[in-house]
């Protein structure tokens, strides 16, 4: 491979260094662009060719549906590792060590907690506020209980910011379902791991002493959980990347980034392929009807849970989810008809000229609700579930664009409005 790329502009050639990735991937470096052409930028909507940064976080191959964290498979991962081991992963680069993760779980558990206060704002909701807008809200509203700002070149200051919120959001999420339930809330159990504390937390009935774990619970959502937890640049971690970039603080990045994956483009499609399935069940179960309104231009319906970006070949999480869904329905003795109707859907699409055509495959939200909703959480909850697992890939992101000093995150544009022209007052308009 060459290591410059020409560009020709009005007869005049420009040179480009050409870099590579540890994986082969080719990139051209165009930042001195504007430089050497007196202002000619690139134009790419949707990013859909541009390379935002540099990162050794996660690694994917949408033509090969391969993706890995840190080097390490997620198949691998979502096997053998635990959430936590994970999260820590990501974060910071390695594996932990035994001693390294119970220290890192301790320290979790020293910030689980927050601001008896915080319960006045999630009153103010009212209970039919979607739990996405909730969740967003509380972690903003979180800056204000922790208003100092963390100094990124501290090891120390940039670990203690990590496993705070590692500790916080966890009850941010269970109460924001407690709420939208009716139940009082609580502050989870620290004699548990982090993973069951989680379900406790969101779970234990208020007559209850006990709340008794369900390993098959605790297997499906530590699993799901890891499948979540990083997928490089997408929308709503370029969101905290860009937010960060301006030196936001963590938790308003984080924000931000929620708000960015409530949509129904992202990870809002988990809600969406429920309530798509649920329709199709409603309307009598003919799944076909749905495949012809989804290749119909006319006609807005999409097949929610598929396609993707990236994944041209297939979602590696989405494989590994469906046999999830089979094991876990099957484990709680759950007979699902949503489960049969995806599985059609699937089936048919994998064998449509439109769908093979275009490369549209099963992504990783297609089955998750229907283990959500085997585990007893709501459909409006759904996405909430997503950003607690997605919550260490955007910290490890964040946390590797302050290190790396990347400047303020600021694209260019070109302008396709008026030119200048004259005011004319209101009177003579
Ligand atoms: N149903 C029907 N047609 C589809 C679908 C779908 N789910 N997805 C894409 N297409 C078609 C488009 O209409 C387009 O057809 P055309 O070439 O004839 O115009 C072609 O496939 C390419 O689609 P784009 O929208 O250009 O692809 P893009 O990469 O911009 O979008 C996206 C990817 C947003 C995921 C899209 O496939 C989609 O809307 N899927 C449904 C929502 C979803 O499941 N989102 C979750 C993604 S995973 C995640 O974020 C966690």
């Amino acid at each position: 491979m060459a290591d410059t790329a020409t560009l020709e502009i009005n007869g005049v050639k420009h040179e480009f260094p050409v870099v590579t990735g540890t994986e082969n991937e080719v990139a051209i470096d165009i930042s001195k662009l504007r430089a050497t052409t007196k202002g000619v930028i690139t134009l790419d909507s949707g990013y859909k060719n541009t390379g935002a940064c540099e990162s050794a976080i996660t690694f994917l191959d949408g033509e090969k549906g391969i993706l890995r964290y840190r080097g390490y498979s997620i198949e691998e991962l979502a096997e053998k590792a635990d959430f936590l081991e994970v999260a820590y992963l990501l974060i910071f680069g390695e594996l932990p060590t035994n001693e390294q993760l119970e220290k890192f779980h301790s320290d979790i558990k020293k910030h689980s907690f927050v601001d008896d206060d915080v319960k006045k704002i999630l009153d103010a909701f009212p209970k039919a506020a979607h739990p996405m807008g909730v969740l967003a809200s509380l972690t903003s509203a979180l800056t204000s209980f922790n208003p100092s700002c963390v100094n990124v070149d501290s090891v120390e200051e940039m670990y203690n910011a990590i496993v705070r919120i590692l500790g916080k959001f966890p009850i941010l999420v269970a109460w924001t379902m407690r709420k939208k339930n009716g139940l009082p809330l609580y502050y989870g159990d620290d004699s548990l791991g982090y993973v069951e504390n989680i379900l406790k937390m969101m779970f234990k009935q208020p007559n209850q002493d006990k709340y008794i774990q369900n390993p098959i619970l605790v297997n499906a959502l530590d699993k799901l959980l890891i499948l979540h937890a990083d997928h490089e640049q997408n929308c709503s971690t370029s969101t905290v990347r860009i937010v960060g970039s301006s030196h936001a603080g963590l938790f308003a990045s984080l924000s931000a980034g929620i708000s960015a994956l409530w949509g129904p483009l992202h990870g809002g499609a988990n809600q969406a392929v429920l309530e798509m399935l649920e329709a199709i069940k409603a309307d009598g179960g003919d799944t076909a009807k749905y495949m012809e309104k989804a290749k119909d231009k006319n006609d807005p319906f999409r097949l929610m849970g598929f396609g993707h970006r990236v994944y041209k070949n297939f979602d590696p999480r989405a494989k590994i989810i469906k046999k999830a869904a089979d094991d876990v329905l099957s484990d709680l003795g759950i007979e699902d008809p949503i489960l049969d109707i995806a599985k059609g859907l699937e089936k048919q699409a994998l064998e449509d000229k439109y769908f093979v055509d275009r490369k549209l495959y099963p992504n990783v939200d297609f089955y998750s609700g229907i283990i959500y909703r085997g585990m007893g959480i709501p459909t409006d909850m759904f996405t909430v579930m997503f950003a607690l697992g997605r919550l260490p890939g955007w910290i490890a992101q964040w946390r590797e664009m302050r290190m790396r000093k990347e400047p303020i995150g600021r694209p260019r544009q070109l302008y396709i409005g008026e030119t200048e022209r004259k005011f004319v007052p209101v009177e003579k308009r």
